[in-house]
């Protein structure tokens, strides 16, 4: 019995995270898995019910169980930053979700912004590092509001930070099993400390414990160049909190945009928390016009990391079968409802 702890959160999150549910309630019915299901109503209402942004004692409630599913965190009338860096990333940091896995993979049928290219070209997954870097929030302002003032905010870099999310990733390219290849997305010709750190210690574990494995570098500006150009020379990724951040969005786009873009934020020795990528998305909430495939796509990530890659499979060729039949993966101009959506990938899956 899986304990799954879910947070629908702001916006059109509660929407498609029913969604996500409902194909999780039809692929373990059908493969005999059990789980138990808790809400958390962590979010922008709550705060502004009750003004707290999280429970003192939310990380170790989320602690219990085997897995986390997420809507979206961002409320209109709550000040940018306050629920992001108040519950996303709180949430990340102290359950040391180190990992933040972002496949970046073109279905079948899914109209992408690059021309020429294809399912084909468009496969490969970004490992961002999840805890460090410039989301530490290291720093400080002085004389603020001042012609005078000074703002700095430092990257953080820890050798073993760096050193189990560049292992996270050749062991994820290992198991993949596809070109074999981590590229590392860095900036080593500016940030001559942070990426001198990152490109030793790619080299180092992956020259010791990973000779099978290919290692190739690019600089942050030039993969986002190659992401457009020649997608199909990525595997594996491996990159910083910040880029990865950037180049997610980038991914998003090629793979057929926000509606289907999945990620997990994984600790592998701890509770593991999936979602879709795409944000709250105020202006559908309530609608029944958001695609729900990105949050179905995080619950299939989910059973996943749990182990359970038959179900997952299973949920996968289900969405690539609706994903025929809609007309777009854009919010309200899918030829379906959010629901229907749901509706259709859950039977598809009974099958
Ligand atoms: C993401 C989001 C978050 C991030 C924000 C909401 C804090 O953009 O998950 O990519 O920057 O990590
Ligand atoms: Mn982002």
């Amino acid at each position: 019995m899986y304990k799954i702890a879910v947070v629908g959160g702001d916006g059109t999150g509660p929407e498609v995270v029913r969604e996500g549910l409902k194909v999780l309630h039809a692929v373990n019915g059908k493969f005999g898995i059990k789980m138990e299901y808790t809400d958390f109503d962590y979010g922008g209402d709550r705060y502004l019910r009750t003004g707290e942004v999280l429970p003192e004692t939310a990380a170790d409630d989320l602690r219990k169980f085997d897995a986390i599913f997420l809507g979206a965190i961002g409320h209109p009338d709550v000040k940018p930053g306050i629920l992001e860096k108040g519950i996303l990333l709180k949430l990340r940091f102290e359950l040391d979700q180190y990992i933040n896995l972002r496949p970046v993979k073109l279905y079948p049928n899914v109209d992408t912004p690059l021309k020429d290219k294809g399912p084909e070209d468009i496969d490969f997954v970004v490992v961002r590092e999840n805890t460090e870097g410039l989301y530490v929030g290291a720093g400080g302002c002085m004389r603020k509001g001042t012609p005078d003032e000074v703002a700095i905010q430092t990257s953080i870099n820890t050798r073993k930070g760096v050193e189990r999310c560049i292992r996270y990733a050749f062991e994820y390219a290992r198991k993949r099993n596809k070109r074999k290849t981590v590229t590392l997305c860095g900036k080593t010709n500016v940030l001559t400390f942070a990426f001198d750190l990152w490109e030793r210690a790619f080299h180092e574990i992956g020259e010791k414990d990973f000779p099978d494995i290919k290692r190739e570098y690019a600089h942050v500006d030039a993969t986002t160049m190659w992401m457009v150009k020649n997608p199909e020379w990525f595997d594996v990724i491996v990159t910083d909190n910040m880029f990865g951040d950037i180049i997610t969005d980038l991914g998003a786009m090629i793979q057929g945009g926000m509606g289907i873009a999945s990620g997990g934020n994984i600790n592998p020795a701890g509770v593991s928390m999936f979602e879709p990528i795409g944000g709250s998305a105020p202006k559908y909430t309530g609608k029944n016009v958001i695609n729900p495939l990105a949050a179905i796509g995080a619950a299939m990530m989910m059973l996943e990391t749990l182990g359970e890659d038959k179900a997952a499979a299973q949920v996968e060729t289900a969405m690539v079968g609706v994903m025929q039949k809609m007309k777009s993966m854009s919010a309200g101009k899918m030829g379906y409802s959010t629901t229907e959506i749901g509706d259709m990938v859950a039977e598809a899956v009974s099958k």
